[in-house]
Order: C-alpha cells, then sequence, then structure tokens
C-alpha cells in the first residue's frame, strides 16, 4: 500500500486483567494510510473496539506504540488527540437532555467558538447529513434509529477532524435504514476523504465501505489485510474463507465492473441489410440471434425465427433488450442480465444506446476462477 501513513500501530498489545493472562489484543502491527477506510472485521471478542479505543487512548495499550499523523499518541494530551479523531460509536451516546444541535455543537462549544460560527456549522452538518432543520430543536428520544445515528455522525464531524473511529455505526438500524446511512456515508467520504477505521462484524458491510479489510481472529491477530476484491478472490485461509462465508464468487463480481474485464464481439446486423448479412453473424458466433445495431445506435435483436421470410432485417422488426449493462455496471449486474435474458447474453451499451459489444458467461465465469 503506498501513500502516506496517517495512523500507524507497532506490536501493540492490550492486557485488561493480568491475573487472567490473556491479552484482549497481542501484538498488532498494522498501518492505515492517509483518506483511507479500513475496516476492522471479526468474531465478537476478537478486540476490535479494544483496537480503536487504544487509537484515541480511550484504552492505553499494555505495551507497543501507536501514531496517529506521526505523534505517539501516548505522548499527547488525550483530550487535545480526540479533538482531531471523529467517534462514532452504535450507542450513539447522545446527551438526552440536549437538543439535536445541542448535541452537535459539543466539540465546537467545548472548544469556544463564537455562537455564529456554531450554529453555521451545525447548519452545514444538518444539510450534509440530510438531516431537516426541525429536527434540530427536538430531543434524541424524538428521532428514529437512522436519524440518530446520522446525528451521532454529524457530532463526530463537527470540528472537520482528519480521522473517524466508527464503532459498529450503522448495527442498531434495521437492514434498509442501514443501507442508506452506508450509501450516505460513502457518499460523504467521497468529498471528505478522512482516513476511517471503521469496525463490524458484518463481512458484507465490510466489503462495501472498506478500501481495506483487516480479518481480526482472537487475540487481535490479522488473519488477512487487503483490498475486498482480494480477500474474496484469494482469502489467506480457511479461516478467513470461513468468515467470508458463502457467495464468494457474487460477492466479488458485485465489485468489478464490467470496464475491468475484456468485453467481447458479438453478433451484430444494420436493419438495411439483406437477411443473408444477420445468418452470417449469427453463424459467425454460432448464436441464433443477433443484435441490430444502426449507426452505431443499439436498436434491439432478432433470431432467425423472427427473420422468417422477411427480406431485409429492418421487417423482422428488432425487439429490445430487455436489459442491457453499461461500462460502469457490475459484473453481478451482468450476470443477472444474462441469466434473465432470452439471448443468454448481456449486451454492453455506453452513453444511451450506443452499441459496445456482449458479455457471456463463459467470460464472467472465467473472471470468477482466475
Ligand atoms: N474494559 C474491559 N475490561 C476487561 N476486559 C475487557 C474490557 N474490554 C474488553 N475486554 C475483553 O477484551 C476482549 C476483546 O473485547 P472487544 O475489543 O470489546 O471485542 P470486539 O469489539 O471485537 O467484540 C474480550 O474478551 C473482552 O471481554
Ligand atoms: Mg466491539
Amino acid at each position: 500500500m503506498t501513500g502516506d501513513v496517517m495512523i500507524s500501530l507497532k506490536n501493540v498489545s492490550k492486557v485488561f486483567d493480568s491475573a487472567e493472562g490473556s491479552a484482549a489484543v497481542h501484538d498488532l502491527s498494522m498501518d492505515i494510510v492517509r483518506g483511507e477506510t479500513v475496516v476492522l472485521v471479526g468474531p465478537s471478542g476478537c478486540g476490535k473496539t479494544t483496537t480503536m479505543k487504544m487509537i484515541n487512548r480511550l484504552v492505553e495499550p499494555t505495551s507497543g506504540e501507536i501514531t496517529v499523523n506521526g505523534t505517539d499518541v501516548m505522548k499527547q494530551d488525550p483530550v487535545e488527540l480526540r479533538r482531531g479523531i471523529g467517534y462514532v460509536i452504535q450507542s450513539i451516546g447522545l446527551m438526552p437532555h440536549r437538543t439535536i444541535a445541542q448535541n452537535i455543537a459539543t466539540v465546537p462549544e467545548l472548544l469556544k467558538w463564537d455562537a455564529t460560527k456554531v450554529k453555521q456549522r451545525v447548519a452545514e452538518l444538518s444539510d450534509i447529513l440530510e438531516l431537516d432543520e426541525a429536527l434540530l430543536g427536538r430531543y434524541p428520544n424524538e428521532l428514529s434509529g437512522g436519524q440518530r445515528q446520522r446525528v451521532g455522525v454529524a457530532r463526530a464531524l463537527a470540528v472537520d477532524p482528519p480521522v473517524m473511529l466508527m464503532d459498529e455505526p450503522f448495527g442498531a438500524v434495521d437492514p434498509i435504514v442501514r443501507e442508506r446511512l452506508q450509501d450516505q456515508f460513502l457518499d460523504l467520504q467521497d468529498r471528505l476523504k478522512k482516513t476511517i477505521v471503521f469496525v463490524t462484524h458484518d463481512i458484507d458491510e465490510a466489503i462495501k465501505m472498506a478500501d481495506r479489510i483487516a480479518i481480526l481472529n482472537r487475540g487481535g491477530v490479522i488473519e488477512q489485510f487487503a483490498s475486498p476484491e482480494e480477500i474474496l478472490r484469494s482469502p489467506a485461509n480457511d479461516f478467513v474463507k470461513q468468515f467470508v462465508g458463502v457467495e464468494r464468487g457474487l460477492k466479488r463480481l458485485a465489485l468489478l465492473k464490467v470496464s475491468q474485464i475484456g468485453i467481447e464481439e458479438g453478433p451484430v446486423v444494420s436493419p438495411e441489410a439483406p437477411i443473408r448479412d444477420a445468418e452470417r453473424a449469427m453463424e459467425k458466433f454460432d448464436y441464433d440471434w443477433c443484435s441490430v445495431v444502426e449507426d452505431g445506435e443499439l436498436l434491439g435483436w432478432v433470431d432467425r425465427e423472427s427473420l422468417g421470410g422477411c427480406l431485409t432485417v429492418a421487417e423482422a422488426q428488432a425487439r429490445p433488450f430487455s436489459a442491457y449493462v453499461t461500462h460502469d455496471s457490475t459484473l453481478r449486474e451482468a450476470l443477472d442480465s444474462i441469466v434473465t435474458s432470452r439471448t443468454q447474453v448481456a449486451v454492453v451499451a455506453s452513453g444511451g444506446q450506443r452499441y459496445v459489444g456482449i458479455l457471456s458467461l463463459e467470460r464472467i465465469s472465467k473472471e470468477i476462477i482466475s
């Protein structure tokens, strides 16, 4: 991984109760690059939260060294340190007797920003996180779980910290709201480029959110630290394989774009062409159908049966493809298009209906097993 290191853990261990002997985190080393999202994922009790809390010193390491932006966290004033690190947790921890606006303003007020600036920042954050103005005067218990979670994120972002620690931030909301929060957060991160450590026990959430995933075993042992695509393509060992679970191939297809693999040539004919041309195109590719393309525009498809008795392709009236994919579609979408279409291939078009080519099942399978 290239780029400059924002958070570095070197041989970090944490033993909570020395009498008990076993370390919650044992000899963990990991570098996190500026602007990336690293997701820590692993079974309950494997040391994810402990690892995260050592970064902002809510827990102090028993041994080892942690630096944030080049400075040893143990040599920094903890309050100062935490101002540069936004922290979002599952239970959110909003103060019940303070309004939403007051909750978001917590750190700016601690820093004694003037009232106008605080107000502006609260307005800006509610805008970014799509929190309705009307919510700002309410109290936390008057909000839905998803809204509260967004307030938690807004509060963590209040003084624009370069680092965010997020401990199962979307764990407490239902799956639909959760997906929306994830999408919204990905959009936000696209713009803000924070360095993020994100904890979850949900591998699908990890795959979706991460630039890199660290799969942890008991004692904070890293079993694999790699991009989601690499983890799905070549899990380092049985633990990772089991953790990633079933449908590894399909999950990987969802991460790959059509533009990343070679698009194939397919049978094409123009509407003015004689039937013979359509037949030749079908024979060449060994299909019983053919795309109809006029000046680069995809009109649809015809098959042998529909051409019967016609003189030109146009007479046969091309039928529209029920679905086609673009360079930006995922291979999973392409696969869906293949299995649901009569032609058994995915047709690739760009900029509206410009014909590009096709993707066959064989082509995509090759990608899964490579
Ligand atoms: N404050 C604490 N005191 C004693 N043991 C703790 C404390 N916090 C966590 N542990 C123990 O450390 C281990 C790792 O916990 P944690 O980091 O919370 O795991 P995770 O977040 O992966 O579920 C567990 O065995 C847990 O019981
Ligand atoms: Mg935890």
